[in-house]
């Protein structure tokens, strides 16, 4: 359908002319303007190599596009990335957290660790973008019979953190440190009974022996093609799932009295519970969002039931913030339903922390990203709605998560299918960009972080 935007003569041309790549400002965001960062000696090799494996970039993320796997399903997906990571010659361990594979590219000297994080997993979303590649799969996702897409560009980020393993491979005489790819599945989220993730694969020691110093991640998302964009410190939501029990006594609809109603005190603490938002949090510090989406009790009107359950989500992006909430939702439910006789448990399920850039990390990260794209397509932005298990990487040690800009050029983010759709198209186009952004953070961060000055860039160099 698209297929004209894919031809390697104008991939060539965004991928040595940054400078075209130029997005309309939003209203809402704001572009780190300013005078393009000097370019460093081994940009241009970056580029060169990444214009190189580009078709084999494409070649994968078609392959991973056609055949999706679910989240704690990553069979194949795994095997593949595992035999390419092989044959690029590092040093490869595979079934971390079930299906997940780290790698080690270790530099001709000592130096410096950092960590490259991908995810693999796709959602069970039918694919309704024509492409010839798209998804026939079918899966299984909680019992249910489901389609299988990479409805989240998860192919795209395999694909692409491959691509940067092979360039970095071949640029290993000049490394200095270590590069762990992290190829990560159940980011989606495992099924019911089921754990999987992030969680599970810092529980299995992925970043230990050798320990990051820093991980990066990146996400493709549906704005303006080739921007890259984060928030310092909470950029995506800390989301937490709620369930809370109430428990009263049984009795006729009809003689209230003589039982204790779990209907009314929970009406009651749906209530209370908006006022920690609205009476309680000092909304001017961060974001809050605290919502119930789920209420089930009794089943015939003239009979008051003994128990009722409510379940909600909870948003967040400040850490202190999201325990002090935590501890109100306990008291607010507790006592409530204390003061009419009947008992709240609440339960706090599924969480994932706030996803945190480390403000010193992104502060040194950033002007990385404009030597790849160009200033005014690195974008700071509000935060997001979302939430990430990468959080899982980024409490343990200094993370920085940006968002890579995958629309088809002059197509604007309102009105594009967004992560998750059905209709999520990845312009390929970009993921040249993703490759040389993987590769300019981890030979940036390994240079800068040796304690030595970067490289000299040649004056006559400048975009
Ligand atoms: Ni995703």
């Amino acid at each position: 359908m698209r297929l004209s935007r894919y031809s390697v003569l104008l991939l060539t041309a965004i991928l040595t002319s940054p400078s075209l790549v130029v997005a309309a400002p939003r209203a809402s965001d704001s572009s780190a303007r300013g005078a393009a960062p000097a370019p460093r000696l081994y940009d241009a090799e970056i580029a060169r190599r990444a214009a190189e494996v580009n078709a084999d970039v494409i070649a994968w993320r078609r392959d991973l596009h056609q055949n999706p796997e679910l989240s704690n399903r990553v069979f194949r997906t795994s095997k593949i990335v595992a035999e390419k990571l092989a044959a690029m010659g590092l040093e490869v361990r595979t079934g971390v957290a079930k299906t997940g594979v780290v790698a080690l590219l270790r530099g001709v000297r000592p130096g410096p660790v950092v960590a490259l994080r991908a995810d693999m997993d796709a959602l069970p979303v039918t694919e309704e973008v024509d492409l010839p590649f798209a998804s026939k799969a079918r899966g299984s996702y909680n019992g249910q019979e489901v389609g299988v897409m990479h409805a989240c560009g998860h192919d795209a980020h395999t694909a692409m953190l491959l691509g940067a393993a092979r360039v970095l491979a071949a640029m290993r005489p000049q490394l200095r440190g270590t590069v762990k790819f992290i190829f990560q599945p159940c980011e989606e989220g495992a099924p019911n009974g089921e754990t999987g993730g992030a969680s599970v694969m810092v529980e299995e020691g992925v970043l230990r022996d050798p320990e990051p110093g820093a991980i990066f991640g990146m996400h493709v998302t549906n704005t303006d093609f080739g921007t890259l964009s984060y928030r310092p410190e909470g950029e995506l939501a800390a989301s937490d799932r709620l369930r809370i029990v109430v428990r009263g006594v049984q009795t006729h609809g009809g003689r209230p009295w003589e039982g204790i109603d779990p209907i009314v005190v929970g009406s009651q603490i749906v209530l209370g519970l908006q006022t920690i938002v609205s009476r309680q949090s000092d909304i001017t510090l961060a974001p809050v969002v605290l919502s119930i989406g789920s209420i089930h009790g009794g089943v015939r009107n003239n009979i008051i039931p003994d128990s009722l359950v409510m379940e909600g989500t909870l948003r967040t992006y400040d850490p202190a913030m999201r325990d002090s909430i935590v501890g109100r939702i306990h008291r607010t439910a507790e006592d409530i339903a204390a003061s009419a006789g009947a008992r709240a448990r609440v339960e706090i399920l599924d969480s994932n922390p706030v996803t945190w850039n480390d403000p010193a990390l992104t502060a040194r990260m950033a002007p990385s990203l404009a030597r790849v794209v160009g200033p005014r397509a690195v974008r700071v932005v509000r935060p997001r709605t979302y939430s990430e298990d990468f959080a899982y990487y980024s409490r343990q040690i200094p993370g920085f998560y940006v968002f890579l800009g995958v629309n088809p050029p002059g197509t604007p983010e309102e009105g594009s299918a967004p992560n998750h759709s059905p209709r999520f198209f990845v312009d390929e186009s970009a993921l040249a960009l993703g490759v040389r952004t993987w590769c300019t953070l981890a030979l940036d961060y390994l240079t800068t972080a040796s304690g030595s000055a970067p490289p000299a860039p040649g004056s006559s160099a400048r975009r």
